[in-house]
């Protein structure tokens, strides 16, 4: 049996609400099936304080916590730092788990506390697409140099293992193009529209049903599903790619009108994602499109995404994911941090 392996959680919303509720759920299979005990000795936050407890700190009562709206520097055994490199270096942990969000312009603070955990010897995990656009060579060779993991499989599509797919299962593929729909809130608000809706109206809905933010431009005007793109050029192609270089269209302009009109020719419009080499340079794109009944994303409605891949060696591959949320983008992140410690 390993040693416990020690937990630090930057960010404790959505997403890192719903890791500490898998870690609950799955203790003891990962104890029973990977040996892998673990505890949570840090966790902070940005508006609801942070807490340090090298004996482990009670998930299930900063989860009560947070969701009460308390602060968690009551949970703290030593004074914590709102400084996250002081914070880092107090927890004496194996693994951070950086969830915060993302900065399209820079990553940041993200990369600095992917960075801080590597250099002091931690895993680091993340759901934040910022650090995988901005910093992926830099992370990627601290992570060699420390002998350490930098993983970031929710990254894209959640819990659907895309990254982990082309590192441990496509062994020898080149990749030379994907095609996909990416973004949860712009199809759920297309799906909706084909209801009659108009899009202020289906983006107020989106809202209610907490998928879309109380600001939609990151997912709206396009830049979630660009930096996506990005971040899938930057890996899986090997191409450093920024944000910038994807062409990006959102679907602002896309009238309950225009969604109605292609309803009953039979065609439905979607955002879609695409990349694809062309010598020496990749061309990358966002736009809304029409697509037939005989197109694989023609279905693919609500916050569902799907993307296919063609490479040289398989063909057309196609994985879609029904109904994703922060419950599978934690479950992709307690894959990465099995595959990192287990
Ligand atoms: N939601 C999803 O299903 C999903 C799916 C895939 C990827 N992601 C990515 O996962 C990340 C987290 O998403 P989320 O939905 O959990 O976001 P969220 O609900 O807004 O939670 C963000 C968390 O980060 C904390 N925080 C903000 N700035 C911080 C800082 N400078 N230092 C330390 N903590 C800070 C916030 O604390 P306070 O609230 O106290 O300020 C909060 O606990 C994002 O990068 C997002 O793009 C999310």
């Amino acid at each position: 049996m390993h040693e416990d392996t020690k937990l630090a959680l930057i960010g404790f919303g959505n997403v890192g609400q719903a890791l500490a509720r898998l870690l609950i759920s799955k203790k003891e299979e990962l104890a029973r099936r990977y040996e892998i005990i673990y505890r949570v000795v840090g966790i902070a936050t940005g508006r609801h304080g942070a807490a340090i407890n090298p004996d482990g700190i009670a998930l299930e009562t900063a989860l009560h916590m947070i969701e009460a709206g308390g602060d968690l520097s009551a949970l703290s055994l030593i004074p914590p730092s709102t400084d996250m490199t002081s914070f880092l270096h107090a927890c004496h942990a194996d693994v951070l788990f950086e969830n915060t969000p993302v900065n399209y312009a820079t990553g940041q603070p993200a990369i600095e506390h992917m960075r801080t955990a590597l250099e002091i010897g931690m895993h680091a995990i993340t759901a934040n697409k910022g650090p995988v656009v901005h910093a992926y060579h830099l992370l990627s060779e601290l992570a060699l140099s420390k002998g350490r993991a930098f993983l970031f499989e929710s990254t894209v599509m959640d819990g659907a293992p895309i990254f982990s797919l082309w590192r441990e299962a496509l062994l020898g593929a080149r990749l030379s193009s994907f095609r996909g729909i990416l973004n949860s809130t712009t199809n759920l608000i297309l799906t909706l529209m084909e209801d009659g809706i108009s899009f202020e109206d289906a983006v107020i809905r989106a809202q209610e049903m907490g998928i879309a933010e109380t600001d939609p431009s990151g997912d709206v005007d396009g830049w979630d599903a660009a930096i996506k793109v990005a971040a899938l050029v930057t890996v899986l192609m090997d191409v450093p790619f920024s944000l910038q270089e994807v062409e990006r269209q959102g679907i602002g302009n896309i009238s309950e009108a225009m969604v109605l009109r292609e309803l009953e020719l039979g065609n439905r419009w979607k955002l879609i994602c695409e990349a694809r080499r062309e010598g020496d340079r990749i061309i990358a794109s966002v736009h809304p499109q029409v697509v037939d009944a005989q197109d694989p994303l023609f279905t693919v409605m609500g916050t569902s995404s799907a993307i296919t891949f063609q490479s040289d060696v398989l063909g057309a591959l196609t994985i879609r994911e029904e109904d994703p949320g922060p419950h599978t983008t934690a479950y992709g992140l307690l894959a990465d941090f099995i595959h990192a410690v287990g």
